[in-house]
């Protein structure tokens, strides 16, 4: 529909929390990463609204890259196929890499991009994500900054989509079925 309002089941998590974490999440990073350069990496389209956030809490300056890489497809299962639809600007060898991601669902995506960072030759890399769903993975992926542990549900909003759509909702939040069924 074209009121996103109409399409939603139940809010999962608020703007207010999703702020709240936000801020915590960003304080210690600041404080693990006292004395040290960092580069953030974006991982496109999911990544855009936590990295815009995340980043605009950190009392530093920080340069921010970003890779697009693909394993949903359109539709609401992880497909477990990775392909980089872009790569990095930026040259990550001896930098300490703090990857930005929206969710953590089968893990294959970011199991995935921490191999391919790290043998690009990265001094270090790590993975801030806002959600992560343990009861869905895949594989484990270690993470050092997780925002909300949400059970194994299709979630949209705050980056999140379905088809390309509900990024935009500024809260994290389910679809009614009418809306899957097209
Ligand atoms: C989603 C999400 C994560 C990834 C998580 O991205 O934003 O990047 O899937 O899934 P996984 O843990 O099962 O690998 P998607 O591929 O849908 O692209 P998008 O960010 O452009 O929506
Ligand atoms: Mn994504
Ligand atoms: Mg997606």
């Amino acid at each position: 529909a074209a009121d996103m309002g109409q399409d939603l089941q139940q809010v999962l998590i608020t703007e207010e929390e999703i702020n709240q974490r936000l801020d915590e999440m960003a304080a210690q990073i600041d404080a693990d990463y006292a004395g040290r350069d960092l580069l953030l990496v974006g991982v496109l389209k999911g990544a855009v609204y936590v990295m815009a956030d995340l980043s605009r809490r950190l009392h530093r300056s920080v340069p921010m890259d970003w890779m697009a890489v693909s394993s949903y497809g359109s539709g609401t299962k992880s497909s477990g196929v990775v392909r980089i639809l872009k790569d990095l600007d930026a040259d990550v060898t001896g930098r300490h890499v703090l990857v930005v991601e929206d969710i953590i669902d089968s893990g294959l995506t970011l199991s995935w991009l921490l191999g391919n960072l790290s043998s690009r030759g990265a001094a270090s890399v790590e993975i801030a994500t806002l959600l992560r769903k343990p009861e869905a993975a895949k594989v484990e992926v270690d993470v050092k900054y997780v925002g909300f542990d949400i059970p194994t549900e299709f979630v949209v909003g705050y980056g999140l989509d379905y088809a390309e759509r509900y990024r935009n909702l500024p809260f994290i939040g389910t679809l009614r079925p009418e809306v899957y069924g097209g």
